[in-house]
């Protein structure tokens, strides 16, 4: 029996450069696909696979993110007062237990890694699920719930993982992939955005993770790597040959909402699932073929 999956950290801490001006005073998170903030989506997909400790590591700017899990008491009473019983039951659904969301301040965004690190009391030594918001999935199972039940079955780690066209690869914490069993592939290595040619293979690790805790000991000792900054990959892969580390291709479909194509894409793509907005979203996207 492996331990049980009850705590998530999801870092929110990043400065969301490639979204300027729109991240100025706005927290990246806070950007809505259709109508609810990246940051909820996360929280959702976390709460089906059944984690129920949250852990936000924010940074300045961030407080939105904080407000958005409060209760809004006044609102409710508007609402009430209106008869807006709809949206007031929607909003009472997203209410979380008192209790189960703590922050932690990332003073100086000094990468992944260091955000996972700020992370160290909360996880104690719990495995831990990572949420990276601005990867926004759109799967029948949650993806969480899929690396949750690889989890249970494997023990250990487990990374969602997803192909990319060799020439991109670059860009993202690339597996050194060994045995292959179904959708699982065993993790023998792992490189954060490795030169083309020398890639160990185009399967990259996507913002879902379920980690064993002694990746903090790891990060603990701040080595910097790809861009200066600390990162996660280089944590994770000291755990290899230690630990079970798993990839899983999860089913589904990612958007890369920290970038501006995925992130109007992923609009269309939401809006398209929404039975209410299909037909009009539809016959919009027509004037603009
Ligand atoms: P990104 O690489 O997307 O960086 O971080 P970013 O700063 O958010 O955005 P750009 O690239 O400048 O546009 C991936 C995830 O890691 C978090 C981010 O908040 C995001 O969820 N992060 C990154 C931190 O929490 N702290 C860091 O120091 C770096």
């Amino acid at each position: 029996m492996v331990k049980p999956l009850k705590k998530a950290v999801m870092p929110v801490a990043g400065l969301g450069t490639r979204f300027l001006p729109a991240t100025k005073a706005i927290a990246k998170e806070m950007l809505p696909v259709v109508d609810r903030p990246l940051i909820q989506y996360a929280v959702d997909e976390a709460r089906a696979a059944g984690i129920e400790q949250f852990c936000f590591i924010t940074g300045r700017g961030k407080t939105a993110i904080v407000e958005h899990f409060d209760v809004a008491y006044e609102l409710e009473k508007t609402l009430e007062e209106r008869g807006k019983t709809d949206i007031l039951e929607e909003l009472r659904a997203l209410a979380m237990p008192p209790g189960s969301i703590v922050t932690v301040r990332q003073q100086v965004p000094m990468g992944l890694g260091h955000a996972i690190w700020c992370a160290r009391s909360f996880i104690g030594d719990d495995p831990f699920a990572i949420l990276l918001p601005d990867d926004l999935m759109l799967c029948d199972t949650p993806c969480m719930a899929q690396l949750a039940q690889a989890y249970a079955e494997t023990g250990g780690n487990v990374v969602a993982i997803e192909e990319v066209p060799r020439e991109r690869v670059n860009k993202y914490g690339v597996i050194a992939p060994g045995a292959t069993k179904g959708n699982l592939v065993e993790v023998t290595g792992l490189v954060e955005k490795p030169p083309v040619e020398k890639a160990p293979s185009n399967l990259t690790v996507i913002g879902r993770y379920v980690l064993m805790p002694e990746v903090i000991g790891h990060l603990a000792k701040m080595e910097k790597g790809a861009g200066g900054e600390v990162q996660l990959t280089d944590g994770m892969a000291k755990l290899i040959g230690h630990q079970p580390f798993h990839g899983l291709r999860y089913e589904g479909r990612r958007f890369d909402c920290g970038d501006k194509v995925g992130f109007l894409e992923a609009q269309i793509a939401f809006a398209l699932k929404r039975p209410e907005l299909a037909p009009q979203v539809r016959g919009f996207l027509d004037r603009y073929r």
